[in-house]
């Protein structure tokens, strides 16, 4: 009999609530490990942590970093900080981070230097854009990693090119789709469309609040210019990120936006309220990393609002298509006439990626003790 294994798994940001739930989860259910929660605390709106944590049936965090807002270096070094009090108290046998936010890469280089295995989950993606903070995120985790688990063959690829051994490299897929799977129930019952009073009509979902798009004025206003005509032809939802409310407000944008009666306004979703707002959805407009691959699994046309993905399987395979601000009215129209491809759902998007992870873990634990 092994002795167990003391495992945490991070939890910052919005986008990262639903990678880590499967696991915790599945690492929960199995004797060998140990699993404690660490929430550094990067997002902290009830709306943009709390209501994932109880809609992913996450329990409170054991240990709640509380590092808030900042510039970059702030934030990072915040989390770096009070990392590692925590990891010098506790000594996990290892620490998984998920995704690419400021805290994934803050918490690796921690446990780089304090010699704590670390893994990272969702490894290997590049968009190639090194303005983005992400790409930043996951060049340097993705370096100092020991496991490296990745979503799809162009990660596993990516991570080939640079140089990671073939050895510390497992692909596992995607695990957003498991916690679409373990809460598709839940999603299928939700309505929220019928909630919003948008059942029946034909509606798009639009999320923004990538700093490229939403910071500067003359990027913002023609993203609102194009989303008013695009209301004409589809009415629209926009669940408004913190950060978008914000620069729509400081640069008078908001009343404009919201002058129009065909787009509602709302305040960020749940997880389940927003997949079942999107699975009724005629078409998504976002910028965000994950609803690129939650439309390609869920075969409904996606609007990227960026000039290059690190998710490029969502569009050789499935139904997203990079799109210019100024093409947006077009694309569209697009899809209204019908003309967008189907999607093909990508190996290993099946809702087995948490299991997948456990064994990779286990295998490398034998590995390791029998050495
Ligand atoms: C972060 C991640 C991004 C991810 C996104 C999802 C980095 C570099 N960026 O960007 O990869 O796609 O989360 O949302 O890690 N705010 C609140 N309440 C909150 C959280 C943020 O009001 O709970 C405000 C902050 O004060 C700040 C703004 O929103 O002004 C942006 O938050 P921040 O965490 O800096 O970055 P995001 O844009 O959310």
């Amino acid at each position: 009999m092994s002795e167990e294994t003391l495992v945490h798994l991070i939890a910052a940001a919005r986008p990262n609530f639903m990678k880590v739930a499967p696991l915790y989860h599945a690492l929960s259910a199995n004797d060998r490990f140990n699993v404690r929660l660490v929430h550094t605390g990067q997002h902290y709106d009830a709306n943009m942590s709390q209501a994932f944590f109880d809609d992913l049936g996450l329990p409170q965090p054991h240990h709640y970093l509380e590092v808030g807002s900042g510039t970059h270096a702030e934030q990072t070094a915040k989390v770096m900080m009070r990392y590692e009090e925590t990891v010098t108290q506790e000594l996990p046998d290892w620490t998984v981070v998920v995704g690419d936010v400021n805290s994934t890469a803050a918490v690796a280089m921690v446990c780089a230097k304090l010699l704590i295995p670390v893994v990272h989950l969702e490894a290997g993606l590049r968009s190639g854009d090194r303005s983005m903070p992400e790409e930043i995120n996951r060049l340097i985790t993705d370096t100092i990693a020991d496991l490296l688990w990745t979503p799809s063959p162009d990660a596993d690829e990516n991570l080939l090119k640079e140089g990671v051994a073939a050895a510390r490299i497992e692909l596992v897929g995607n695990i957003m789709i498991d916690s679409y799977e373990l809460m598709r129930e839940r999603i299928e019952a939700a309505d929220t469309g019928a909630k919003l009073g948008v059942a029946g009509d034909q509606f798009g979902v639009v999320t923004l609040h990538r700093p490229a798009n939403v910071d500067a004025r003359a990027s913002l206003e023609l993203l609102v210019n194009q989303l008013l005509c695009a209301s004409e032809q589809l009415k629209l939802v926009f669940p408004v990120h913190p950060r978008t409310r914000k620069s729509l407000e400081s640069h008078g944008l908001l009343d404009r936006l919201a002058s129009s009666s065909r787009i509602q306004l709302i305040e960020p979703l749940s997880y389940i309220e927003f997949m079942s707002l999107v699975n009724g959805a005629m078409l998504a407009v976002t910028d965000s990393g994950g609803i690129q691959e939650e439309t390609t699994y869920l075969d409904i046309p996606c609007l990227t609002l960026r000039p290059n993905t690190e998710r490029p399987i969502t569009v050789t395979q499935g139904s997203n298509r990079l799109v210019k601000p100024a093409e947006l009215l077009d694309n569209i129209e697009k899809v209204l006439a019908g003309d967008w491809p189907a999607s093909r759902c990508p190996d290993l998007w099946d809702g087995r990626t948490a299991p997948r992870c456990v064994k990779s873990l286990e295998t490398y634990l034998d590995a390791a003790s029998a050495a």
